[in-house]
């Protein structure tokens, strides 16, 4: 089948792994130092790396980063000791293809190894795009947004469990889906299942299914779906609603990879890629009891978190043309342009709905514009009015300022904008006559004025 190499310090764990493999047809060669085996990666056409986590000299964790520098699309496996959880989950964000924890389960190595050889084949060489603006359909050039795409393109084909965080909007549902398309696993299904949305009696069985007779009503079999989304992407989305013996039920998929349908004893397995979302900071649950530790481990393995829109305002013009694109090709409109003003208030509003909010306001002002650019009076006037008194004021001076001498400076531009008219003066500063009045005496302004 494949070429398997395996490091470990005990000539007789080799023994007894290579005999195993090449019962399974592997070539096998096999190491005791990690320095050992760096150079049969070199000088041999090695397709699985399997390797102990404790080595004597360099550790197995510097073998799996130095490996996977060089070779990166080497899948490796590390043996890790029964119950260190924690080393597990660093050797799946070093890059680790997977982990078997000892003493190894010989059906399941073989499995692994099997799976690892026959996915290396189909994934195809990815090369970072540095230059583009787009990803798998999303859209962004800020450095932020291409640390995303970077991570995704990393990961997408390992079996690691994925935990993206991110505001309401920020595109986690998108995210989830490009690590599903990216991945050898495309042709398999993607299922989402928001948590939030199902009551909590009945999360667990769309989870995990029943079996007939197993309650009042469950008539026939059903699948949940762990079992629906086999061979696929399983995408929990907001994971944080999930009740604690959902929870445990959830943890006990992830450690053994099989589970049982409500009311059935029969042991299902499944290959699945999990990823969950959550709005939240699980940490700070964890930290408050309200969500388990192992659980958190092992939805965390590798975290991509998407910033706000409002900490990424370069994507802002690039997402904004993408949105007018869009919709005006839908709506049947040739709008090609912004007015410059509207890019500056849409660069100055702080977007507390993210990239769903800014979409929405796109495709209005494309629905309302009537001609080839969209203009001021074409987006919702919230973000033109929240973004003016910040247009006055870009920057506040380090030194601090004067705010009574503010005040007077800019009561002197609208007068002098309004030409010294005090009522349209008053109506452009949203005041009353009599207040402008009094603000003009105060800072002695009224004699410079031909009052009327
Ligand atoms: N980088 C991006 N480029 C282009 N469109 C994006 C991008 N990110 C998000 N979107 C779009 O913004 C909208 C919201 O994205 P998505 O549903 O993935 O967000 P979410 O984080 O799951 O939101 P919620 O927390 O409200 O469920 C979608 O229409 C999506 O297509
Ligand atoms: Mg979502």
């Amino acid at each position: 089948m494949g070429i398997v190499l395996v490091v470990d310090d005990e000539p007789n764990i080799l023994k007894v792994l290579s005999a195993r493999l090449k019962k399974h047809d592997h070539d096998v060669l096999t190491s005791l130092t990690a320095e050992e085996a760096m150079q049969r990666l070199t000088t041999e056409n090695v397709d699985v790396l399997l390797s102990d986590y404790m080595l004597p000299g360099k550790s197995g964790m510097h073998l799996l980063s130095e490996a996977k520098e060089k070779f990166p699309n080497l899948p490796v496996i590390m043996m890790t000791a029964y119950g260190s959880i924690e080393m597990a989950v660093e050797a799946m964000k070093q890059g680790a293809y997977d982990y078997l924890t000892k003493p190894v389960d010989y059906g399941e190595m073989c499995l692994l190894i099997d799976r690892a050889i026959q996915e290396r084949a189909l994934v195809r060489s990815k090369e970072p795009k540095a230059s583009s603006s787009s990803f798998a359909g999303m859209i962004g050039k800020s450095p932020e947004m291409r640390q995303v795409f970077d991570t995704v393109m990393r990961v997408a084909d390992t079996r690691a469990t994925i935990l993206i965080e991110g505001e309401s909007g920020t595109g986690k549902e998108l995210v989830a889906k490009s690590l599903h398309f990216e991945s050898f696993r495309k042709k398999g299904p993607f299922v989402a299942v928001n948590c939030s949305a199902i009551p909590e009696t009945l999360l667990e069985n769309e989870l995990f299914g029943h079996e007939k007779g197993s309650y009042t009503g469950a008539h026939r079999r059903e699948k949940g779906k762990f079992e629906l989304a086999d061979t696929g992407t399983l995408f929990l989305d907001e994971i944080t609603s999930i009740s604690s013996a959902v929870q445990s039920k959830l943890l006990r998929v992830l450690q053994e990879r099989s589970f049982e349908r409500i009311g059935g004893n029969e042991e299902i397995k499944v290959d699945i890629r999990v990823v969950t979302s959550t709005q939240k900071n699980l940490e700070d649950l964890v930290g408050a009891g309200h969500f388990r530790e192992d659980l958190y481990y092992r939805l965390n393995v590798i975290k991509i978190k998407l910033p706000p829109l409002r900490e990424r305002k370069s994507d802002i013009p690039l997402l904004a043309r993408h949105f007018m694109r869009k919709y005006s090709k839908e709506n049947n409109k040739g709008i090609k342009s912004f007015d410059p003003e509207v890019t500056k208030a849409l660069l100055r509003y702080d977007w507390p709905g993210n990239i769903r909010e800014l979409e929405n306001d796109i495709e209005r002002a494309v629905v309302m514009c009537s001609s080839d650019r969209i203009v001021p009076e074409n987006i919702r006037r919230s973000i033109i009015s929240r973004a003016a008194p910040e247009a006055l004021l870009p920057d506040v001076p380090s030194a601090g300022l004067n705010l009574r001498e503010l005040e007077k400076a800019i009561i002197l531009k609208a007068l002098e904008k309004n030409r010294w008219n005090q009522t349209t003066t008053a109506q452009f500063l949203k005041m009353t006559r009599k207040q402008l009045r009094t603000k003009m005496k105060h800072y002695e302004l009224l004699g410079h004025v031909d009052s009327k």
